[in-house]
């Protein structure tokens, strides 16, 4: 280990102190979580600001954290010694990542670290991370090394020139995966196709945003009030930030060797949730209640049987009783939409119904369900035109893609649109 290491305590002020008490002080290196909004203050004018401050979301990733540390110190220590901070963020892990770190505290003295008891979740962590961050620039990058640390110094200098945000890219130049399945890149690829189609201005801006590991100029984002939701952060950053010149560098995301991702299907539905409430109501407020999953798989389920709805109609109507293709196509989608409607009605979204009683706003919810149940056949069409027609997708995948899509999106719009139970109006 090299001399610069060899500080010692994080802060020297505090050396004497713990000499000649023996007791369990708390290590200098701890800083508390800001509590509040999720917001980043510009610089106050009594800090002085260090150039960089780095933030390693951790959960569970003990046996990542000292090898993380270790390769950041060494490139940054590198090229601008003594100026940045790392910030572990750590959500109480059960594995004491957080303890790991703090006792790394002791070889690195640009180490700080936050053990959050409270609130939980990645983009949180991040965005507490930064507010209790001292750099120009802000940071993050994940801890179990699979975003590979020599990157940063590209992402950095990218910044230093002139990019308000440079985003470590998947999908520019040398950019790629390294053993992933089929069916993770197909998620990966679907998910940002979806996000194309939902947020293009926010999406649009950059060919990875997905990536957890970007650089972001304070002043870009400062005072914004940033509601994240789930694990892609770096949406929030491009939806609410002020961004003139974003900079992509290329990297290739590497296997994970400790530990496990906590990715699970569950993010999935965060993320589509953060789009959908970045679309339409431009924030998603920390009041949001968690996805509704039980409600989600009420609606499937709901969904399933106009189906058969659907099916059996059609038969009756053309095999029996020898009515033309699209009358029949058209009388049995419309049966199948009023059945979904009414065990949505007194099922799925039966709390919210009862909040808004009676003929008139029924036939109204009725109405737009409906205009929804178009659009989403529409949206239908679309993706699998898409998927089949520009990128080549077999056609039975291309359809699954576009029905699991287009599920998501009329459950999400239904919620929100027709059985939204509206305000009351403000006097
Ligand atoms: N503090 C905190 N709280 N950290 C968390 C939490 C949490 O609830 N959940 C995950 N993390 C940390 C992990 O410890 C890790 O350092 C980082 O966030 C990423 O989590 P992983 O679980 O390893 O995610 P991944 O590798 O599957 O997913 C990554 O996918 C993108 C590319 O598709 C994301 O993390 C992105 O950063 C990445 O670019
Ligand atoms: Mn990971």
């Amino acid at each position: 280990m090299s001399a610069i290491y060899a500080a010692g305590l994080c802060c020297p002020l505090l050396a004497p102190l713990s000499i000649f008490s023996m007791v369990a002080t708390t290590p200098s290196c701890l800083i508390e979580p800001p509590t509040g909004p999720l917001q980043i203050a510009p610089l106050a004018a009594d800090t002085t600001p260090l150039a960089f401050s780095l933030i390693i979301p951790t959960y569970n990733e003990r046996r990542n954290i000292a090898a993380i540390v270790d390769q950041l110190t060494r490139l940054l220590e590198g090229t601008i010694p003594g100026s940045y901070e790392l910030i572990v963020v750590d959500d109480n892990s059960p594995d004491l990542t957080w303890e790991a770190a703090l006792a790394l505290g002791n070889t690195y003295p640009q180490l700080r670290v936050m053990r959050r008891v409270e609130e939980r979740g990645l983009s949180s962590a991040v965005i507490r991370g930064w507010q209790g961050a001292r750099g120009e620039i802000l940071g993050v990058i994940d801890a179990d090394l699979q975003h590979p640390p020599e990157v940063l110094l590209k992402l950095l200098a990218a910044v230093q020139a002139d990019a308000d945000l440079a985003v470590a890219s998947r999908h520019v130049e040398g950019g790629g995966v390294s053993e992933w399945s089929f069916i993770r890149r197909l998620l990966s690829r679907g998910a940002q196709t979806l996000g194309l189609l939902i947020l293009p201005k926010v999406v649009g801006r950059v060919s990875d945003p997905m990536s957890g590991y970007f650089l972001v100029r304070r002043s870009a984002i400062a005072s914004a009030p940033l509601y994240p939701k789930g694990y892609k952060i770096l949406l929030e950053v491009i939806g609410r930030g002020h961004l003139d010149t974003i900079a992509e560098v290329g990297y290739v995301f590497q296997e994970r060797l400790e530990g496990e991702s906590k990715v699970t299907w569950r993010q999935y539905i965060d993320y589509l949730h953060h789009l959908i409430c970045l679309r339409f109501k431009g924030r998603i407020t920390p009041t949001d209640k968690p996805a509704p999953l039980g409600r989600f798989l009420r609606f499937g389920l709901v969904g399933f049987s106009g189906l058969f709805v659907d099916y059996a109609t059609f038969f009756l109507l053309f095999e029996q009783l020898g009515l033309g293709l699209t009358t029949s196509t058209v009388l049995s989608g419309e049966l199948a939409i009023g059945n979904n409607f009414l065990w949505n009605d007194a099922w799925t979204f039966a709390d919210l119904a009862q909040q808004q009683k009676g003929w008139p706003a029924r036939l109204k919810r009725f109405l737009k369900f409906n205009l929804i149940c178009l659009a989403g056949l529409t949206l239908n069409t679309l993706i699998v035109n898409l998927l089949f027609n520009l990128l080549g997708f077999n056609p039975y995948l291309a359809k699954f893609i576009a029905i699991a899509t287009v599920t998501l999106w009329n459950f999400w719009v239904n919620l929100k649109l027709s059985w939204r139970v509206t305000d009351t109006p403000e006097v």
